[in-house]
């Protein structure tokens, strides 16, 4: 039998799409394009599954249904009742239809939206939403053409399923991952966050150290299509379970001033069973001497904006400078996600751009810091 081969669009936060694609590339999936917001590639359910098992960086992934022409309504209804919507969605279930429409006749959302449900009822029957499930449809008109997507992720991917306390505007896990990916971390050498809030850059530099597969905690939306395929995905669970390392090569360390952080550090890491695998402490990190020579430090110092200004945060950018000054000297690297702003020259270091994102609304980069020569 020949495998059914479709269209997937992995969203990923802007910024982050080459990343992401160099993920789906380790994967064994050959992306078919990268733009702005995600990658594309094609593939079989196994591909799919496997994109939205491991895939660090992705948000969500999409199935990419149909791309019609319609300049009008009944035009519209009559190519969106053709779609094979029975794949995707059980009689019964009540779907989320999202719409945008750019350089088109219809502009009119709702009524876009409205169709389309017309069109799934006239295929499946009526939908009277009274199944427990929601299945995200998404639908962009651009140039009087349609394009139907499917959601199969269901919950935003950064919700990996164990973040139970955060503290101090953590970062997404999905940017933290990135980030550490970015720095072709692999768990290989010494890992600090010397600001570690919430500890999420801790966790997912475990998660990535210990090969464990970011999405193997939680469900996703392809569960209730009507050809879900458990038995493909249990097998992919036991193939994950069989990569996964039993001990971290290098030591993980997470550090923070403030005791409320760290106990959120402990809550989060032992909801993850991460607690052999991260080593935390409560401190400033002025007190910080490495213990190590050559590993990786990343860190998110608070930036004012979202934690509220205060003096002190030119004084606090001037002595990560000085820990990063001692780290350098025994080999160690170093990266900050902070805006691009005059903060990061109180540090008394260069830097180079490795990233540029939106945090929380704010944009920000994430900076290699240099020795100055
Ligand atoms: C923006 S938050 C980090 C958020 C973190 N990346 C996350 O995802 O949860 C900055 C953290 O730096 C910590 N911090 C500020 N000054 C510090 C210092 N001198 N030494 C250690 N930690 C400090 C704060 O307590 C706060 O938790």
């Amino acid at each position: 039998m020949q495998k059914q081969l479709n269209y997937y669009f992995v969203v990923t936060a802007p910024g982050f799409e080459k990343v992401c694609a160099q993920e789906l590339i380790n994967l064994g999936i050959q992306p078919i394009k990268v733009i702005r917001g995600g990658v594309e590639f094609e593939g079989g359910l196994r591909e799919l599954y496997l994109a939205n098992l491991w895939l660090r960086t992705a948000s969500r992934i999409l199935v990419r249904l149909a791309d019609v022409a319609a300049r009008d309504f009944p035009v519209l209804f009559q190519r969106l009742s053709r779609l094979p919507w029975g794949r995707f969605i059980k009689p019964g279930s009540a779907c989320d239809i999202r719409v945008a429409s750019l350089s088109s006749r219809l502009t009119h959302t709702g009524r876009i939206a409205e169709v389309c449900q017309s069109a799934i009822d006239k295929c499946m029957g009526d939908q009277d939403g009274s199944g427990s499930v929601t299945q995200k449809v998404y639908l962009r008109m651009s140039d009087n053409r349609c394009q139907v997507s499917i959601d199969s992720s269901g919950d935003h991917l950064h919700r990996r399923g164990y973040r139970q306390i955060r503290v101090a505007a953590p970062l997404r896990e999905t940017l933290a991952a990135g980030c550490l990916l970015a720095c072709e971390y692999d768990g290989s050498r010494p890992f600090l966050d010397m600001m570690a809030g919430s500890g999420t850059f801790a966790i997912e530099a475990a998660l990535i150290a210990l090969h464990q597969a970011p999405g193997k905690r939680r469900n996703f939306a392809f569960m209730d299509w009507p050809k879900y395929r458990s038995g493909l995905w249990q097998q992919l669970l036991v193939e994950a379970q069989r990569e996964e390392k039993s001990s971290t090569q290098a030591p993980i360390l997470a550090i923070d001033n403030n005791p409320k952080a760290i106990a959120a550090v402990q809550a989060n890491v032992a909801e993850v069973g991460l607690e052999g695998a991260i080593k935390l402490s409560c401190g400033n990190m002025q007190q910080l001497q490495p213990q190590v020579a050559d590993g990786l430090m990343i860190c998110n110092p608070p930036y004012g904006e979202r934690l509220g200004k205060n003096a002190t945060l030119e004084a606090l950018y001037n002595d990560l400078g000085k820990v990063c000054r001692r780290y350098f000297s025994t080999g160690w690297k170093g990266a900050i996600v902070c805006p691009e702003s005059g903060l990061v020259k109180r540090t008394g270091l260069s830097s180079s751009p490795l990233l540029s994102f939106s945090n929380g609304g704010i944009r920000v980069a994430l900076l290699e810091m240099l020795e100055k020569s």
